[in-house]
């Protein structure tokens, strides 16, 4: 494979990030379709096409990060034991009611706001532009999100 000719210390702890930024996105990836699936009430029609667009949108994240490690030299995992093990998001069984998922997922989105904004930066000290560029859009799309799923719960 070519030499991506990166810092090599600093693009292992990348790695080793993007991999928790991938077991976290996949996990909200897997609570978004839950909500989907399980969401009831009034709100079901809107709530249940929304978390629609918000899981494909995940899964692309998923891929383009699994993609971005697998790039960097490392291995992209695809077991639910690693996944969770590297996941730092919680996944629950039962949503006291709507509001109660809005509100998990807009926590959720911006806890992967803070990981890949500290991966971007670590990114950046190694001259990695191909993994910031890729975390900045990521950042993009995820705080509009935050946006929006905190405006529909106030
Ligand atoms: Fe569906």
């Amino acid at each position: 494979m070519v030499d991506l000719n990166l810092d090599k210390t600093t693009g292992g702890e990348v790695r080793e990030l993007l991999l928790q930024l991938l077991g976290s996105t996949f996990a909200l990836y897997l609570k978004t379709l839950g909500i989907h699936w399980n969401v009831k009430g009034g709100n079901f029609h809107g709530i249940h096409m929304w978390t629609d667009e918000q899981y494909e949108s995940l899964q692309d994240d998923v891929d383009a990060i699994g993609e971005r490690i697998v790039q960097l030299g490392g291995r992209a995992p695809a077991t639910f034991e690693e996944m969770s093990h590297l996941s730092q998001v919680q996944l629950v069984r039962e949503f006291r009611d709507t509001s109660a998922m809005l509100r998990a997922l807009a926590d959720d989105h911006a806890l992967l706001v803070r990981l890949a904004r500290k991966i971007s930066q670590l990114a950046a000290s190694a001259s990695d532009s191909g993994t910031t560029s890729l975390l900045d859009s990521f950042i993009q799309s995820h705080e509009k999100l935050i946006w929006m799923l905190s405006k529909s719960i106030e």
